[in-house]
């Protein structure tokens, strides 16, 4: 299984909509993949509108020992797709596995099967211990980033978490990529910033870049991933260029 987590310190840039449309991305190209919200606004889980009736969230997974992923996972209306849910209130979650020692590792102990080839996991912009237990699950970590001003003091703090979690918890962790998936070409400023990411980042930073687009904020609203909301839409051919540089740089 190749997980990958989606993280960025600054809150809004995008995140869970990039996790749902690439996760949708990599389905169709025949891959088995999973979500797991990590976040407790539960946007990725809501964002989904058909997830079979399941009473069990993240929050069992990480609680119950003796609870395995297959019991949680929950298939989408799209083929290809599960996810396992968020739970609404993930704060006694971070209280225990803050006093449980090797707290941090719990949820790389219940992804130590193979029943997908990807693992998506959304992300919190608060670097609290899901984060954590997600980037010491992970082969890669993929940063988001709106090409807003604010957004590069977001990717240097999200970089230095990066930094540590690789030196400290987990070295096999690999920056799979910056992703700019929410830049406005009209914006004189928001092209500056995207120049001088390209400059900064040349190896990290993905080509192809996600624009500022209705169908996208839509098809999150309807519930729906840019795939079947809006298949035509310059949008959708940006998700699937993204997908395809992805499945250039992981080695699965
Ligand atoms: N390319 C895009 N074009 C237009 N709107 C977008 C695009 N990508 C995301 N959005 C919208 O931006 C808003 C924030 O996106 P999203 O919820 O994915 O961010 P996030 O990083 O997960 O936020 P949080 O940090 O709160 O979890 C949503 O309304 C979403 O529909
Ligand atoms: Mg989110």
């Amino acid at each position: 299984m190749t997980v990958i987590t989606i993280c960025q310190r600054k809150g809004g840039v995008g995140k869970s909509t990039a996790t749902l449309n690439l996760s949708c991305v990599l389905a169709e190209a025949g891959y088995k993949v999973l979500i797991i919200d990590l976040d407790d606004q539960q946007n990725t889980t809501k964002s989904i509108s058909k997830i079979v009736e399941t009473d069990k969230t993240i929050e069992d997974l990480l609680l119950k020992e003796d609870l395995v992923l297959n019991e949680v996972s929950v298939k989408t209306e799209w083929n290809n797709v599960y996810i396992l849910p968020a739970s609404g209130n993930l704060s006694g979650v971070v209280k225990h596995l803050d006093s449980e020692l090797g707290g941090h590792l719990i949820l790389k102990e219940k992804l130590s099967s193979d029943l997908f080839d990807f693992v998506l996991i959304d992300t919190s912009p608060s670097l609290n211990i899901l984060v954590i237990n997600a980037l010491c699950a992970s082969k890669y970590m993929l940063i988001p980033l709106s090409s807003k001003y604010f957004s590069m003091q977001g990717l240097s703090q999200t970089l230095s978490s990066f930094k540590k979690v690789t030196d400290r918890l987990n070295p096999e962790l690999k920056l799979l990529g910056i992703a700019v998936v929410n830049h406005d070409k009209r914006n004189v400023l928001a092209n500056e910033v995207l120049e001088q990411i390209r400059s900064k980042f040349k190896d990290e930073i993905f080509n192809t870049v996600i624009g500022i687009n209705i169908k996208i904020e839509e098809a999150q609203v309807k519930k729906q991933s840019i795939l079947t909301y809006a298949p035509l839409d310059r949008g959708c051919e940006q998700y699937r260029e993204l997908g395809k540089e992805i499945l250039k740089r992981v080695i699965i």
